[in-house]
């Protein structure tokens, strides 16, 4: 086998042609695996991004000048207010029980932070039972399809390097009971050297691939099934889904399909919604909403100049507030056509990768080597004709589980979740044993299988229940 011609002159023409440079010592099963990673390789993107995010600074194009707060639809502190989310609610759930919701969960990122070997999915996150956080959101999965008498389809994005793991998790597990359960995979960007821009070799047959952040998700459920199944766009489309509800793996509080924000978004004929927490520290690492040049734009933690970040109300609140919690809502519709006339814009990630160096080493560096490129799925957020940005609070929806230690680990999401759950039990009718400073000094955990929210307990716990023990309900 030769290296194909015209194979060999377009990687010369870019100046990438030495990820050949291993040719002669390769099998043929070796040649063939470069020869099909190299032929995907978009060149002429590649070629772009270096010169746009390796070899100048990237450009943020923030004028603090032409950045405003973004309306939101704040949580409800009128009657008014509340009435018209209780209407909002309505429609959502009419949405839900009609069969117009599907459910995307993305998994497909790499968990560095963590230091947790698997998918984070995988992780044993419930404070008693040790349940994992798939375990977790299939259940609530479940328990909402028992609740509207119709399986809410639930799609699941995996990467090519946790896809084996995450479907073996979920067959393993009996699919926690789920009646329609679909894993697909997102695509991958190959990496390149921080300083020269070429692309890293991580073997010497095959280039160092990474996942192509969450913004590739759009692309994942526009593209053929394997075996000729239909995409779940299209899969979407026949089952008579017109909106899905999107979330990240790491938030066990989401309130999947909450139909207040379902409904909110129908209301405002929205392609695209967000629901958002309260920011209180200017340092906190979520994304902000804000309106950009009249458009409401996400600007990342990592790209918010610190001017921004800290600017005030006169009352002392932070102007810029609107933190997102990664929790969305597309119109099926938006996404069709997003998918076929737009790009999201890709952002450059620098760190450390292990790469084959010109010796034929593989190196582990201690210093961060690669620049990965990702598109993010908030970036939609400017090309929606209407969206709504929706306000929840933190303390019921968004504990996300992140870092091994500190703030966002597991010790801090085991304790809200503890806490919340006694919330739930006190409201109920029960008490529980606390800490002086509120909190619950051991375990609690409801299953969603047993309720999914506080008012489904009332009734159901004994009169004088004293809690002052681990408690598992299920
Ligand atoms: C993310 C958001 C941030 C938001 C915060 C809320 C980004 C870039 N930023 O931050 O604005 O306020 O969550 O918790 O997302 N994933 C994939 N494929 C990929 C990359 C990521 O599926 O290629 C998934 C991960 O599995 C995870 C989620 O996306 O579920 C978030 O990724 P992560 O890199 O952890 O984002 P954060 O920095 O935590």
């Amino acid at each position: 086998m030769v290296i194909p011609e015209a194979l060999r002159r377009r990687y010369e023409e870019y100046g990438q042609a030495h990820v050949l440079r291993y040719w002669d010592e390769l099998d043929a099963e070796g040649r063939q695996r470069l020869i099909g990673e190299l032929e995907r390789v978009d060149l002429e993107r590649i070629d772009r991004l270096v010169r746009e995010l390796v070899r100048a600074e990237p450009v943020v194009p923030i004028d603090p000048a032409g950045i405003r707060p973004v309306p939101i639809h704040r949580l409800p502190r009128t009657d008014g207010e509340r009435a018209a989310r209780r209407r909002a609610a309505r429609v959502g759930e009419a949405a839900v029980a009609q069969g117009e919701v599907a459910v995307v969960l993305v998994a497909g990122g790499q968990g560095t932070r963590l230091g947790f070997d698997g998918p984070k999915g995988t992780y044993p996150i419930g404070p008693v039972s040790g349940a994992s956080l798939f375990q977790i959101h299939s259940e609530k999965i479940v328990a909402l399809s028992r609740r509207y008498g119709r399986a809410l389809p639930f799609y699941v994005m995996t990467s090519p390097e946790n896809h084996a793991a995450t479907a073996a998790f979920f067959e393993a597990n009996g699919r926690f009971g789920l009646e329609h359960l679909r894993l697909f995979t997102q695509g991958q960007m190959p990496a390149v050297d921080r300083r020269t821009g070429r692309l890293l070799l991580a073997g010497k047959d095959h280039l160092a691939l990474s996942p192509d952040g969450h913004g590739g998700t759009l692309d994942a459920l526009a593209a053929p099934g394997p075996e000729g199944q239909p995409s779940c766009l299209e899969e979407m489309r026949e089952r008579g889904v017109r909106t899905v509800f999107y979330f990240q793996v790491d938030n066990p509080l989401v309130q999947i399909a909450d139909p207040a924000f379902v409904g909110l978004h129908r209301e405002a004929e929205a392609e695209v919604s967000f629901k958002v927490v309260e920011k209180v520290d200017p340092a906190e690492r979520v994304g902000v909403v804000v309106e950009l040049e009249g458009r409401p734009t996400v600007i990342e933690y990592s790209d918010l100049p610190a001017e921004l970040a800290e600017r005030r109300e006169p009352d002392g609140s932070l102007a810029l507030a609107a933190g997102s919690i990664a929790i969305h809502l597309f119109e099926r519709s938006f996404i069709e056509r997003i998918v076929g006339q737009a790009e999201l814009p890709y952002h450059r990630a620098i760190k450390k990768m292990a790469y084959m160096d010109e010796e034929g080493r593989l190196v582990e560096p201690d210093e961060p080597n690669a620049v990965k490129f990702e598109r993010f799925i908030f970036d939609t957020l400017p090309l929606a004709a209407r969206s709504a940005i929706v306000e929840t609070d933190r303390r019921i929806e968004f504990e996300p589980l992140k870092n091994a230690t500190g703030a966002d680990s597991p010790a801090t999401v085991r304790q809200r979740m503890s806490d919340l759950f006694a919330d739930w039990l006190e409201s109920a009718g029960a008490r529980v044993l606390r800490r002086s400073d509120g909190s619950v000094p051991f375990g609690i955990e409801i299953s969603p299988l047993y309720a999914l929210e506080s008012s489904e307990l009332k009734g159901r716990i004994p009169e004088n229940t004293w809690i002052e023990q681990p408690l598992y309900l299920r």
